[in-house]
C-alpha cells in the first residue's frame, strides 16, 4: 500500500491505492483546507508533491483550470481532492498566506 509523508507535519500515513490525497489527509487527522468539499471548485486543497509526482493519477482538464487559482503555484502542484494516490509520495501542504480565515 502506498505511503505518504505529509510535510511540514512530518506525519507518515499508509493509504489504499486510489484514494485522493485529500481523503488520505483528512482520514488521518491532517489538516488540509477543502472549502468546496472536494469537487474541484476552490483550489484551497492545493498541495505540492515534493516527491513521487508520477505516482498520482494524471491531471484532468477541470483540475488544470482550477489549479490556476491556487496561491504559490509550482510545477509540482496538485489539487489534493483530485489527485489519486497510486504510489509513495511526499506531500507538502503549503502555508496559506491569507491566513486568519479559519472559523
Ligand atoms: S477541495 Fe476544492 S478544489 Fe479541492
Amino acid at each position: 500500500m502506498p505511503e505518504i509523508l505529509f510535510l511540514p507535519e512530518n506525519k507518515k500515513v499508509t493509504v489504499k491505492e486510489g484514494v485522493s490525497i485529500l481523503d488520505a489527509a483528512t482520514k488521518n487527522g491532517i489538516h488540509l483546507e477543502h472549502n468546496c468539499g472536494g469537487v474541484c471548485a476552490c483550489a484551497t486543497c492545493h498541495v505540492i508533491v515534493t516527491e513521487g509526482f508520477g505516482n498520482l493519477s494524471p491531471m484532468e482538464e477541470d483540475e488544470e483550470d482550477q489549479i490556476e487559482e491556487a496561491e504559490g503555484l509550482t510545477l509540482k502542484s496538485r489539487l489534493a481532492c483530485q489527485a489519486k494516490v497510486l504510489g509513495d509520495l511526499v506531500v507538502t501542504i503549503p502555508f496559506c498566506s491569507k491566513g486568519g480565515h479559519e472559523h
